[in-house]
């Protein structure tokens, strides 16, 4: 049933756990759903919503927020090697990471514990502990909000990289995700590389889906703070990739600073960054840098989306004078005034 609410809080719907409203809030539950909605006409701007846990609000959305409530997950081919999952946008993705290892498919464990729904799995090629979404991600199914039409993307058409997809480029508000279909493996190929992930596997009993996901999720529990707690939206801002030369510049300055090769540059570590600025565990008003991991901003609670803009101006701005690196944010933030 397609539901539909006015000035409707988003507070719930957001784990930042900022304090706004929508002026239109309308959900659904299929696709038919979906064109009828579109069909009827929608009062701009519009935005569709997962989680709401990539999402900063600075003031009141005056316009329609939509939400998927498609669930569900259905095989649609099966072979020796591999599941093919058609999965409802709607879907909470760590319901879908339990149900695939439940079902004994290999390949979104490392995935584990990620807040947020299967449509912004796609949009957002959701990545930790060595893997993306989009690695499995075969075909991702939209409906347009220009006129209700059906349109398929592939894997190669969404254009995947690094937390990045057609979705935020060309695609850009033009469709909503109603389902993502993943190619999951039943003949495993397993990612232990990150920090102590293989040797907490081997004492968990050795490597299995289960096992990576248990280690996952321990290591998430230690590191991310959990948004019931304390709002957050994971890490605010993305890696940043610099030139080779300036990466080297750096590395003669400060010889301990984490790098990594990456496709265009050199990635920096943000979190190290932040914290070398001295941003890490400290607290401006309602909110602060994560005390366990700096590149999540929290909020401590009441903060405004305004509050948490200024203190992510703060850190860009020391992070640029102190290392000539320009970070951006990973978190989207919305503005009606934009
Ligand atoms: N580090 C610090 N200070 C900190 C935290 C980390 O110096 O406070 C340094 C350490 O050298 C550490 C390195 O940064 O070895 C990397 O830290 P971590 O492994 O925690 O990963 P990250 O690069 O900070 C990324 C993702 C996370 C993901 C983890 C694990 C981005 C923007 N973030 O964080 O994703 O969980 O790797 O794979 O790529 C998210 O996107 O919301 C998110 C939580």
């Amino acid at each position: 049933m397609i539901e539909r609410y006015s000035d409707f809080s988003l507070l719930p719907y957001n784990t930042f756990g900022i304090d706004v409203k929508a002026t239109r809030f309308v959900e659904f539950e299929s696709e038919e759903e979906l064109c009828e909605i579109v069909s009827e006409g929608i009062a701009a701007p519009t935005l569709v919503m997962g989680g709401g846990s990539n999402l900063l609000f600075l003031n009141d959305f005056d316009g329609t927020v939509l939400h998927s409530k498609i669930c569900g997950a259905e095989v649609v081919v099966e072979s020796e090697e591999n599941v093919f999952l058609r999965v409802g946008s709607g879907m909470k993705w760590d319901d879908l990471v339990k149900f695939t290892i439940e079902q004994g498919w290999q390949g979104l464990e490392n995935l584990s514990a990620i807040p947020g729904e299967v449509g912004a799995s796609a949009v957002q090629n959701i990545g930790a502990y060595g893997v993306e979404a989009g690695e499995f991600i075969e075909r991702v199914d939209t409906i347009s909000l220009a006129d209700g039409s059906k349109h398929c993307f592939s894997q190669s058409d969404c254009q995947f990289g690094y937390r990045d997809s057609i979705f935020k480029h060309e695609a850009k508000g033009l469709y909503v995700v109603t389902y993502v279909t993943y190619r999951l493996r039943k003949k495993p190929e397993y990612k232990v590389a990150y920090g102590n992930l293989r040797q907490r596997v081997e004492q968990l009993g050795g490597l299995s889906p289960a096992n990576i996901s248990q280690a996952v999720r321990e290591t998430r529990a230690l590191k991310l703070p959990d948004p019931a707690e304390l709002g957050n939206a994971g890490s605010f801002f993305m890696n940043p990739v610099v030139e080779r030369s300036l990466a080297a510049e750096l590395l003669e300055k400060y010889p301990e600073m984490p790098q990594y090769k990456a496709d265009g540059g050199i990635k920096l570590s943000a979190a190290w960054l932040i914290e070398q600025c001295g941003w890490k565990g400290k607290r401006v008003g309602n909110v602060g840098a994560y005390a366990h991991q700096a590149l999540v901003l929290v909020n401590y609670g009441g903060a405004t989306g305004q509050e948490i803009i200024e203190l992510s101006d703060a850190i860009s701005l020391a992070v640029k004078e102190k290392f000539s690196v320009q970070l951006h944010k990973e978190v989207n933030a919305i503005s009606c005034e934009n």
